[in-house]
């Protein structure tokens, strides 16, 4: 299965394709804030990728207008709610070094 690794924290977890990288946080004991519930209405769960991006689900609409809102907006930016994992390994660095609790 794919792995999917948060930093600064380091942490990662393997998850099955199609997992959202919001999921995949979870299962890696990182938090990333998701302030509208994982339906594309707020950009508190946005994140970069550093690695992998390619093999992600493609940008849609929804998220792509969404984007524009995200402060420190970069090439490498997704909506983890939105980003689902493909078939291949991901990189992804959150804001902070946010770990759940
Ligand atoms: S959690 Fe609100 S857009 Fe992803």
């Amino acid at each position: 299965m794919p792995r999917v690794t948060f930093l600064p924290a380091g942490r990662s977890a393997e998850v099955a394709p199609g997992t959202s990288l919001l999921a995949a946080a979870g299962a890696a004991g990182v938090g990333i804030p998701h302030n509208c519930g994982g339906v594309c209405a707020c950009t508190t769960c946005h994140v970069w990728i550093e690695e992998g991006g390619e093999g992600l689900s493609p940008v849609g609409d929804e998220e792509d207008d969404r984007l524009g809102e995200a402060a420190g907006l970069a090439a490498t930016s997704r909506l983890a709610c939105r980003a689902a994992v493909g078939g291949g390994d991901v990189v992804v660095r959150l804001p902070g070094n946010r770990i759940a609790s």
